[in-house]
């Protein structure tokens, strides 16, 4: 209400700015970021990789993270799975040793998924991992303990739509096979989440940000197109409350849309920016200024799923680090856990192949932008300073053209050994014989020396 008439009233706002602090939502309109949050975007973006994890106790049941949805399990079946919940074999030293081997520098853990069961120890529900299983322990708190010993920083996702809880009403579109939900109101719902995540930015110490899915929930599809959002969700007052708790606390929303005021980066999900394989990557015209981010699963699910044998393998995990950069983006490389809370050998394995890949090229890597030639399947670019990185992912390559690159070189050399790669660069294009150089199945790097 009162957010509402200081909206519309600019006196009210005068008002406050003579008398004391500017409400929430005013802050929010006009959102400059401080420079606490504007060095940690620059510390984002210079991270280039980090691990999402998505558990919870849909891990049980071995199915994915959606699998209340898929399967139409009722609240009264779906709320048993907490109290066999258990996984004493969690270890968070153990979750960032794999982390800092796999050349890593955060993790996003969700914090509460679309099932409505917290991870972390709420006061605002007793549907948490601390109060409702056997295990009563918090592990986000674990988790937060053990990365801040090892400089890893920790973001939490979370989730806006909830299939549990009575006062997430109106409803979405998904979840609606799901019997015993009731109809309370959207105004406790976003108090509800607002005292969530008040507690995510006060009890865990200093974290990285905030992940938010789910606001495409609220959004009709019918079967082309997705309508408009029915609902409000408070983003300038929950936004304007995160930042005030924690300034430097990078806020992103994967709303697939072009970014919001209040947002720090921008998500992609199982798509490169701009692009749009899935059906809802966000139009390439809606890429904002912020850092952004994709995330990609390292198999075919978010949460353990049993039967996935989707595992990619470490040359497409690599090609798609090395792609993100490309397109001057993180990657948040996605593992689901197991219910005994360990991550599944192949996906150690993979990570870790990651990591000895990064320990020779993380140059081409880390601290880079996009560099300034459009990638394609056969290369992308980065850069740092004034070195791009070419970096060829078709080793069958002989001769690499494009059209002209409006950069002035000093040198081309192949960043194995040294030697001297021949190119031009004019008005026939930019093109470089490879045809003598070793190539590497997985990446040869060109180093190009600008002037
Ligand atoms: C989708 C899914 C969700 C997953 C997310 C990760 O939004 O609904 O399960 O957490 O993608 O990007």
């Amino acid at each position: 209400m009162l957010r509402d008439c200081f909206k519309k009233s600019k006196i009210g706002v005068v008002v406050l700015l003579l008398f004391g602090s500017l409400p929430l939502a005013a802050q929010i309109e006009n959102y400059q970021p401080t420079a606490a949050n504007l060095e940690a975007r620059t510390w984002f973006q210079d991270a280039r990789f980090g691990l999402f994890v998505h558990w919870g106790v849909y891990s049980i049941l071995g199915d994915g993270e959606w699998v209340m949805n898929n399967q139409n399990i009722s609240i009264e079946e779906y709320e048993k799975l907490p109290s066999f919940f258990n996984p004493i074999d969690f270890d968070a030293k153990e979750w960032v040793q794999m982390v800092k081997d796999a050349g890593m520098k955060y993790i996003t853990i969700t914090s509460r998924h679309h099932d409505g069961f917290s991870m972390f120890d709420s006061k605002a529900t007793d549907y948490d991992i601390v109060d409702s299983t056997p295990y009563g322990k918090d592990v986000l708190k674990q988790l937060a303990e053990e990365c801040r010993k090892e400089g890893i920083k920790l973001f939490f996702y979370y989730s806006l739509l909830d299939w549990n809880r009575d006062d997430y009403f109106p409803r979405g579109r998904t979840g609606k096979g799901i019997a015993g939900r009731g109809e309370g109101e959207w105004e406790d719902y976003i108090a509800f989440m607002k005292a969530q995540l008040k507690e995510l930015l006060t009890q865990y110490g200093d974290i990285g940000g905030i992940w938010f899915d789910g606001h495409w929930d609220q959004k009709e599809w019918d079967g082309n197109t997705f309508g408009e959002v029915k609902v409000d969700w408070q983003y300038d007052e929950i936004y304007a409350m995160i930042h005030e708790l924690q300034p430097h606390a990078l806020i992103g929303n994967n709303h697939h849309i072009g970014v919001i005021s209040g947002e720090d980066f921008q998500m992609f999900e199982k798509d490169l920016p701009g692009q749009n394989t899935t059906g809802w990557g966000t139009p390439a015209d809606q890429i904002g200024s912020v850092p952004l981010e994709v995330c990609e699963t390292i198999n075919g699910s978010w949460g353990f799923n049993l039967q996935d044998r989707k595992h990619k393998s470490e040359k497409e995990l690599i090609h798609y680090l090395i792609k993100a950069a490309g397109y001057g983006s993180n990657l948040l490389l996605n593992v689901g856990p197991m219910p005994n809370g360990k991550i599944q050998p192949t996906h150690v394995k993979s990570l870790k192949a990651m990591g000895d890949w990064l320990k020779t090229h993380g140059e081409t890597i880390y601290e880079t932008r996009k560099g300034p030639i459009t990638p394609n399947s056969d290369f992308v670019s980065t850069q740092k300073g004034k070195t791009v990185y070419l970096h060829l992912l078709n080793p069958t390559l002989n001769r690499i053209s494009m059209d002209y690159v409006p950069v002035k070189i000093k040198r081309v050399s192949l960043r194995s050994t040294g030697e001297s790669i021949p190119y031009r660069n004019d008005r026939y294009g930019f093109i470089l014989d490879v045809s003598s150089i070793q190539k590497n199945d997985i990446d040869t790097v060109i180093d190009i020396e600008l002037r």
